[in-house]
């Protein structure tokens, strides 16, 4: 008989069984056997739940059962009937079962639980954990999620290139890209001659969409792009990867608080989403990585998002009487214990901090009339901190260029950023959400490198 493979998640759905015979493939969790019966939690990927397989020993002959062990890939078909086992609706009674492809007892995934690094060393088979499992069914859900929220609203989404000759952030933190051989390169004048590169310049891979997509509002109004980023920073905590997922809206006639709203529900939707559709794997993790997690994610619906300024986070962080490892002073960027000492200790959820001094912050922000501030908004949320950082852009090309002056930016390159200014300003603000901070705020999971599926970071580049 050749009947098509039903997922399991299919088979959870249903209020009763189907008629006739399912046919359901997948990962052996666990086996159980004894003269009489044999069980097996068989995982296909497709939801948290694993289904049970029920054989008789006695109607098979022994060779087709003996490679059914931990890690094997099989397939098997049969009714499915209720199951008289708590917690679990239905169960496969197996006609014929068909292994696929074996696991021997060297398959590194026991029933034991594992740390997360040791799983990261295996990240081929990461995946099939329940914790893996979970992480990554989510990051997809959500990834689906912010799709539909900006198409609920209109915007127009883009596509930022990967490659680019411009650094964004000017924080100098960029991947060269390059053709040259680094043994020979081609001179002139002593220097690496970069005309001579594939690009007739000097690239890198992207620390940001954002100045191509205020491109993109100045001509669509509502925009965002979603993709790779790549920072070169070398600092080696759970917040940071080298490579990352960015989401940046980016608003045509919008200002700083028009940003902050846009920002504020966005993380709604996308909390209320993951709470309606991964209901399952977020049920997981609040029993075994965040205890409260989901009611955490239940009251951000009906929060407040407080806004403080940046001169009132300093002058509150001054006055908390906390011993910081990095001392607090106006001027210098918020570390990311003050972060947490704010959202966390002092208004306990999510807090927007407004107005940076200028000189901490990008090139592009919008100048305040105080002359030392920009509008800028950071979005700090408890564990992670920094989840969200945007700003209202700078529209006046004279300010714009006074302040890369400053800074002592070469204004050619840009030419094409500084020409929106030229023919038809406007207003305009966006912001980046790190997809992979969310993540790590709506899982519970406390290190970057486990909600991606490959994490770049330094020293780390395999699989
Ligand atoms: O604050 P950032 O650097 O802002 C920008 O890149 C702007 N161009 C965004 C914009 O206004 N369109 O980065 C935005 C967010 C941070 O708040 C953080 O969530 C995340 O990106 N992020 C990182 N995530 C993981 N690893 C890193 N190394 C990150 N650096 C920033
Ligand atoms: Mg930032």
């Amino acid at each position: 008989m050749n009947l098509e493979r039903t997922a399991i998640r299919e088979l959870f759905l249903l209020s009763a069984p189907p008629a006739g015979e399912s046919c359901v493939k997948g990962w052996v969790r666990t086996v159980r056997r004894s003269k009489e019966v044999m069980f097996v939690e068989l995982n296909d990927g497709s939801c948290f739940a694993s289904l049970q397989l029920v054989l008789d020993p006695g109607r098979f002959d022994g060779s087709q059962l003996d490679g059914i062990s931990t890690g094997a890939c099989l397939s098997a078909v049969g009714p499915l009937v209720a199951s008289p086992a708590a917690g679990q609706t239905w169960e496969l009674s197996v006609e014929s079962i068909e292994l696929l492809g074996g696991a021997d007892a060297t398959y590194p995934l026991q029933k034991k639980r594992h740390s997360f690094e040791y799983l990261r060393s295996i990240a081929h088979l990461r995946p099939r954990s329940n914790t893996f499992g979970a992480v990554f069914r989510m990051r997809s859900a959500l990834s689906f999620a912010v799709h539909s929220f900006f198409h609920e609203r209109g915007f127009v989404y883009v596509q930022t290139p990967i490659v680019t000759a411009s650094d964004c952030e000017g924080a100098g933190e960029i991947f060269r890209v390059t053709t040259l051989d680094p043994a020979t390169p081609p001179k002139s004048d002593g220097k690496v001659d970069f005309s001579r590169d594939f690009f007739g310049q000097q690239t890198g891979l992207t620390v940001s969409g954002q100045l191509e997509g205020e491109l993109f509002a100045t001509a669509f109004s509502d925009i965002y792009t979603f993709g790779p980023t790549f920072r070169a920073e070398n600092s080696n905590t759970s917040r940071h990867a080298s490579e990352f997922w960015m989401i940046e809206p980016e608003m045509a006639f919008t200002d700083l608080a028009g940003d902050c709203r846009l920002a504020e529900d966005f993380l709604r939707y996308l909390t209320g989403y993951a709470l309606e559709h991964c209901a399952d794997d977020l049920a997981f993790f609040n029993q075994r990585i965040e205890k409260g997690l989901i009611d955490k994610l239940d009251a951000l619906a009906n929060a407040t998002f407080e806004t403080m300024s940046y001169t009132e986070a300093v002058s509150r962080l001054e006055k908390s009487g906390r011993d910081f490892e990095f001392p607090v002073s106006w001027g210098s960027d918020l570390q990311s214990e003050h972060e947490r000492y704010l959202t966390e200790e002092l208004v306990g959820g999510p807090l927007f901090v407004v107005d940076y001094p200028r000189d901490i912050k990008a090139f592009y922000m919008r100048q305040n009339d105080d002359g030392r501030t920009v509008a800028a908004m950071d979005l700090l949320v408890p564990r992670v901190g920094e989840i969200i950082g945007g700003s209202q852009r700078e529209e006046r090309l004279d300010r714009l260029d006074a302040r890369m002056a400053e800074l002592g930016m070469d204004p050619d390159p840009l030419w094409w950023y500084r020409d929106i200014r030229r023919w038809g300003s406007c207003p305009h603000a966006g912001f980046g959400l790190g997809f992979e901070r969310f993540l790590m705020y709506v899982t519970g999971m406390e290190n970057i490198r486990d909600v991606i599926p490959f994490p770049r970071t330094p020293g780390h580049a395999e699989f």
